[in-house]
């Protein structure tokens, strides 16, 4: 086997050279995994690299993703329904052989052949994404986080893929009235729309255990923060930097309340990792994902800007309108995968105040749609579901 050959060099070097921090067991390990993968995947398609398909890959978390595994050597092929005009994220894409793009809505089951076929390994990371946007369009929340979203989920049985990977969040943990910290057991209690379909999801994936010839994994996100191509504003660490930089006044609601934090790098590094791991350590099991040192309260975050940004003004509200408030334990994450975030709240902050300072981000007011998860376009398509408008019928 050609493919093989190449493999194991090429792939071989990158195990040891890449997980250099890892115990040398475990990189054996992610060596044999991906030999096994491969082995499989040639038997069947006769198709030597691991093709990643990125449901959702056009946005935040997923275009900073798409750069890490072509950088690590994958296929990434991406299927995004393009919501917030963010076409300009993948351009830069386009030129490398070993990306494809597919515009299109997850939600219509027409197009699950097509966009799966020849692929190995899936990440799903497309959706309305947030309590408020899903808030504002109910409907369209429903068609794509719930019905859509498991329909593509029951349509990826029987095609042979190694690793199915789903994106969920901590926010699944809801409002935490103690001061315990929350693992993966921990009862779950969604408030809003979100994270209720996020629940759901993850209940159907864990339930495919023993009856689907694919690995689910679910990964409980902290908040991100960091820069990306696509970038959100409408992210607490983003926000709070941004505003303060403009010597806007930032009102900070309930000010105590707790909620982790996570690098948008970082979570690519995690990603990542599960794909490489072996199944054993990662097949249909759940990980928060992040790190203490970022379990932080909305004031700590002030604090750390502040550090940054002395002059900050702000005033403070309590009872706002998300009463989320949730400190998370990352031990199994820790422990199992080896993982501890590169990268810190103040890091996080420190690269966005010099973004603005250099004036990357000066156009935000004139294109808020593509800086955050504020509005959509979204209609009826002609096969019963609801699919971007390109500007026409709008759903609220
Ligand atoms: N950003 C965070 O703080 C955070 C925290 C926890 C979990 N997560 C999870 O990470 C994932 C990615 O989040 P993000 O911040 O990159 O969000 P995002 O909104 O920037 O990206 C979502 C992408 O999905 C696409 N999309 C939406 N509906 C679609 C559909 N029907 N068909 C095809 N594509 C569609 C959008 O066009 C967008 O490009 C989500 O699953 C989210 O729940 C994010």
């Amino acid at each position: 086997m050609k493919g093989l050959k190449r493999y194991k060099d090429h792939e071989g070097e990158i195990a040891f050279v890449k997980n250099k921090g890892l115990p040398r067991t475990v990189q054996n390990a992610i060596y044999q995994e991906g030999l096994k993968a491969l082995k499989q995947r040639m038997g069947r398609h006769h198709q030597p690299e691991r093709t990643i398909l990125l449901v959702g890959g056009a946005g935040y978390i997923g275009t900073v993703l798409t750069a890490h595994l072509l950088r690590c050597g994958y296929r990434v092929r991406c299927l995004d329904l393009l919501l917030y005009q963010n076409q300009v994220c993948v351009l830069p894409f386009l030129s490398n052989d070993h990306y494809e793009f597919i515009y299109g809505d997850l939600a219509d089951a027409s197009i699950h052949d097509a966009v799966l076929s020849g692929v190995t390994d899936v990440v799903l990371l497309a959706g309305l994404v947030g309590d408020p946007i899903t808030k504002k369009y109910p409907e369209a929340s429903e068609v794509i986080n719930d019905t859509g979203l498991l329909q593509l989920i029951k349509n990826l049985q029987g095609r042979g893929l190694n690793k199915v990977i789903f994106v969920s969040t901590c926010s699944n943990y809801g409002l935490i009235k103690t001061n315990e910290l929350a693992d993966e057991n921990f009862a779950l209690s969604p408030l809003s729309l979100y994270a209720k379909a996020k629940v759901r999801v993850e209940k159907e994936i864990l339930s495919q255990k023993g009856r689907v010839d694919y690995h689910g994994t679910v990964l409980r996100f902290a908040t991100a923060f960091g820069l990306s191509p696509r970038m959100r504003f409408d992210l607490t660490v983003n926000e709070f930097a941004r505003e303060i930089f403009l010597k806007h006044d930032l009102l900070v609601y309930d000010a105590d309340t707790w909620r982790p934090y996570c690098h948008v790098q970082d979570f690519c590094t995690l990603i990542e990792r599960v794909l490489v791991f072996p199944t054993g350590l990662v097949s249909f099991e759940v990980f928060n994902c992040g790190g203490a040192v970022n379990n932080f309260t909305k004031q700590m975050i002030v604090d750390k800007v502040r550090e940054f940004l002395p002059d900050a003004r702000v005033s403070y509200k309590e009872h706002g309108t998300d009463p989320r408030n949730y400190k998370v334990d990352f031990k199994k994450v820790r422990e199992r995968l080896f993982f501890e975030p590169r990268y810190t709240v103040a890091d996080g902050i420190s690269e966005i105040i010099k973004a603005m300072q250099q004036n990357l981000f000066v156009d935000i007011e004139k294109n808020r749609e593509f800086f955050g998860n504020y509005s959509i376009e979204y209609k009826m398509n002609s096969v019963g579901c609801l699919q971007n408008s390109g500007g026409q019928e709008v759903v609220s």
